[in-house]
């Protein structure tokens, strides 16, 4: 655990531009410098969102990462006194939500902690010897938390994407604090859907679904079915902006992507040595983009490409081929990687070939042929190989099998 800095806990009397809606006030933080979260590359930064309710009663919605919890403590400090603070709700307990949490706890005096049996199971493996001192409650979708004018109402979402997950929703408000699920890594200073460019905003939350969620889709669909009779007038995730604008939108893509719709798109990844198997990736293109302007056709080499763009992208691909040229019997190290983290993610079954170069002993190919029948996905032929530098006849297979690809996807 980091060191806690209480010298961040100077309290500066201005901060302003919180409220969410009346009583209810952003006290999370925005982190613009983080780059790397757990191997999902947040080139735009993230925020880590907490939520504080005044009414009769005061809860805060979540706690941030352990480094930051100095500044959640004084965003809290700005509003209440501290020793009034009630409830601490944990929607989930992965650290960059509760790694704060016992900070925050030593700071909250009075407030007793509500989360459901599953996070408190956890929570108490992450806080060794700590959570028996705490004053925890367990709450159910059963339990009505009531502030006063407002009430907490809780739903398990089990699987979105930690097996303690849970939304906090506030009927009066039609408020509903959904932790990761409709989240995406951007730091901005804006609160608001509306208040950024949409389409970047998208871009982010695709990213993030693609990236985080994807293997939950059976989980998602559940979940939007049990929320389906809840009004929502705003969604306030755990990361990035608040959905009270576009949130119908929102709605309708995670319906999408957690059913597995693809769009007319082909992905051709690989990696080269000395220029064989990019040769081929260019012919399987050009054979693609032929067949159809309607194709959305891309080329991916995976070493001037980040992991997570690469799931962004193949989230809702119909089409993907995959090449590699054999190092030492084996496809190249990175690709190894793409498709290590691509099974895991267990996208919805895409139309896919290998094909790669080799010298005097084939075997990457072959390792990604393998590969795409271990996981399911729809082959379209056997993989296409060349010895050395692909020639004339292999460049126009390669063309070929890229117009069948094409031809495959648009049937
Ligand atoms: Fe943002 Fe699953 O933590």
């Amino acid at each position: 655990m980091l060191e806690f800095r209480d010298d961040y806990l100077i309290h500066i009397d201005s901060i302003v531009n919180t409220e969410i809606v009346k009583d209810i006030d952003y006290v999370g933080f925005v982190d613009w410098n983080v780059r790397d979260f757990h191997s999902f590359d947040t080139f735009h930064g993230a925020t880590y969102n907490s939520y504080l309710i005044q009414d009769e009663k005061t809860a805060v919605i979540d706690s941030v990462k352990t480094q930051y919890v100095s500044y959640q403590i004084r965003n809290i400090a700005d509003k209440v006194p501290l020793d009034n603070v009630d409830y601490v709700v944990c929607n989930h307990a992965e650290p960059d939500h509760a790694g704060g949490i016992a900070a925050l706890l030593e700071y909250l005096p009075k407030a007793q902690l509500l989360c459901n049996v599953k996070c408190k199971d956890i929570l108490t493996d992450y806080f060794k010897g700590v959570v028996n001192k705490w004053n925890v409650r367990v709450v159910s979708p059963d339990d009505a938390v009531s502030l006063g004018k407002r009430t907490l109402r809780f739903i398990n979402t089990p699987m979105v994407h930690w097996p303690e997950s849970m939304f906090t929703y506030l009927p009066e408000e039609q408020l509903l604090f959904s932790m990761d699920a409709f989240g995406q890594h951007i730091a901005t200073s804006g609160r608001f859907d509306d208040q950024q460019d949409l389409p970047e905003i998208l871009r982010a939350a695709k990213s993030y679904y693609a990236n985080i969620v994807t293997p939950y889709g059976k989980q998602v669909q559940a979940v939007l079915k049990a929320a389906a009779d809840l009004p929502v007038k705003m969604i306030a995730p755990s990361h990035g902006v608040i959905w009270r604008t576009h949130q119908q939108k929102i709605l309708e893509l995670y319906q999408q992507w957690s059913a597995g719709v693809q769009s007319k798109k082909i992905l051709v990844v690989y990696d080269s040595m000395w220029e064989s198997t990019s040769m081929m990736a260019q012919s399987i293109f050009e054979g693609a983009t032929s067949v159809s302007d309607e194709l959305d056709v891309q080329m991916i080499h995976i070493r001037k490409n980040c992991l997570t763009d690469i799931a962004a992208e193949m989230l809702d691909a119909a089409g993907a081929v995959f090449g590699s040229p054999t190092l030492n019997m084996q496809m190249m190290p990175h690709l190894s990687s793409v498709l290590t983290y691509i099974k895991g993610l267990k996208f919805s079954p895409k139309a896919a070939f290998a094909f790669g170069s080799y010298g005097w002993s084939s075997g990457g190919a072959e390792q990604i042929d393998k590969w795409i029948d271990d996981i399911g996905w729809k082959k379209i032929c056997q993989p296409v190989k060349c010895r050395f530098k692909p020639d004339t006849n292999i460049l126009k297979l390669c063309f070929n099998e890229g117009v069948k690809l094409a031809q495959t996807i648009l049937k």
